[in-house]
């Protein structure tokens, strides 16, 4: 039988409880399929950090390569490890070291769910660059404490890097709806956003087939609120990507519905699969985590992985849940209560 070995990082507070969850529904729909999911759970986390001084080991890295995929569920305790020393000593670094350069984030209304709007037929697919721009670590602060104290922190944009999140985001377009929306600054900013612009028209040419519109970050958020429907495929730079999935993560219904994927499209090392949500200390272990984002994060490691009849099984599960108004009010339905609904609806 072919068995996937995958590498599991619950990490800290809710992490734990989501990933448990989308474990357990994943391992069902791999035994209905004929294919089996080998897991090696690793306790990298704000604990650890505690106990060994860093957030993994220093092969940490070399361990993952092994894996076909990883499945994480959230990083980050700020009471006991800064998120700047935590999120750079795990989550980040496997992003970029295994060149998971496409985060994909896929916003839409699960069927029963209310979002806050009044649109509902919107279906967005916000693709960010995950591992250079705003979030490249280049930078320093000098006369730390003193009046004259500077920061620098300088977004890196490089052609190789722009070049293939866009090209993979017109893919993406291709196989969907057949629209392209790049997003930047470049009115405000001249180097970085104008360089990205430049690159989108140019594949633009690649491209015929597809409408592309460039829109500024500010205009964009407007529109996920204003007229989500409009919107297909949506690319932008990492920390744009991220403040907009949060956004999108809203007008889904909150981020108990958020799923993403860290993707290296050229499969050179594993992508990782995570929930858009972080570890939320202040409910962690109490048992009302909602479980969907991680869970739909599975699914998009099937989906990786081939197994496209396994993804879908969990996605159906997943939806027949959600209409029978389960996992709906945010607290109001147990993390397994959600869990067992999506596990019988597998069957
Ligand atoms: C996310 C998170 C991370 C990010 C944080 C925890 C570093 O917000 O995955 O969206 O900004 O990428
Ligand atoms: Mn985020």
């Amino acid at each position: 039988m072919k068995t996937y070995e995958i590498a599991l990082l619950p990490g800290d507070g809710i992490g734990r409880d989501v990933t448990d969850a989308a474990w357990a529904v994943l391992k069902k729909a791999s035994n209905a399929s004929g294919f089996a999911l080998s897991g090696t759970s690793y306790p990298w986390s704000c604990d650890y950090f505690l106990q060994h001084g860093s957030m993994m080991p220093a092969d940490g890295i070399e361990t993952l390569r092994n894996f076909d995929a990883i499945l994480l569920g959230a990083v980050g305790w700020p009471a006991k490890v800064p998120d700047s020393v935590s999120l750079h000593g795990l989550l980040l670094p496997i992003r970029k070291t295994f060149v998971q350069y496409a985060n994909i984030r896929p916003h839409r209304l699960l069927p029963g769910i209310q979002g806050p709007l009044r649109a509902e037929g919107f279906d967005i697919l916000c693709i960010r660059e995950n591992t250079e721009g705003e979030y490249s670590g280049a930078g320093g602060r000098v006369h730390q404490g003193a009046d004259n104290e500077v920061a620098v922190e300088t977004a890196i944009f490089t052609r190789k890097g722009v070049e293939r999140i866009l090209r993979f985001g017109f893919e993406q377009a291709r196989a969907r709806r057949g629209k392209l929306a790049s997003v930047t600054k470049s009115n405000a900013q001249k180097y970085s956003m104008v360089f990205w612009d430049e690159i989108t028209w140019k594949l633009a040419g690649e491209f015929p087939d597809i409408e592309v519109t460039s829109y500024h970050i500010d205009a964009m958020a407007a529109r996920m609120v204003m007229a989500p429907e409009s919107l297909d495929v949506v690319v932008a730079s990492n920390l744009f990507g991220d403040i907009l999935t949060d956004l999108g993560a809203a007008i889904q219904g909150g981020l108990g519905f958020a799923a993403s994927a860290n993707i290296n499209p050229d499969r050179t090392a594993p992508s990782m699969f995570e929930p858009v949500h972080g570890s939320a200390p202040d409910i962690a272990h109490l048992g009302i985590a909602n479980p969907i984002a991680a869970i739909w994060s599975g699914a998009m490691m099937l989906e990786h992985l081939g197994e496209t009849t396994a993804a879908r099984n969990v996605m159906t599960a997943i939806e027949a849940t959600t209409a029978r108004g389960i996992g709906e009010i945010p607290g109001k339905d147990e993390t397994d209560t959600i869990t067992k609904a999506v596990l019988s609806a597998l069957n």
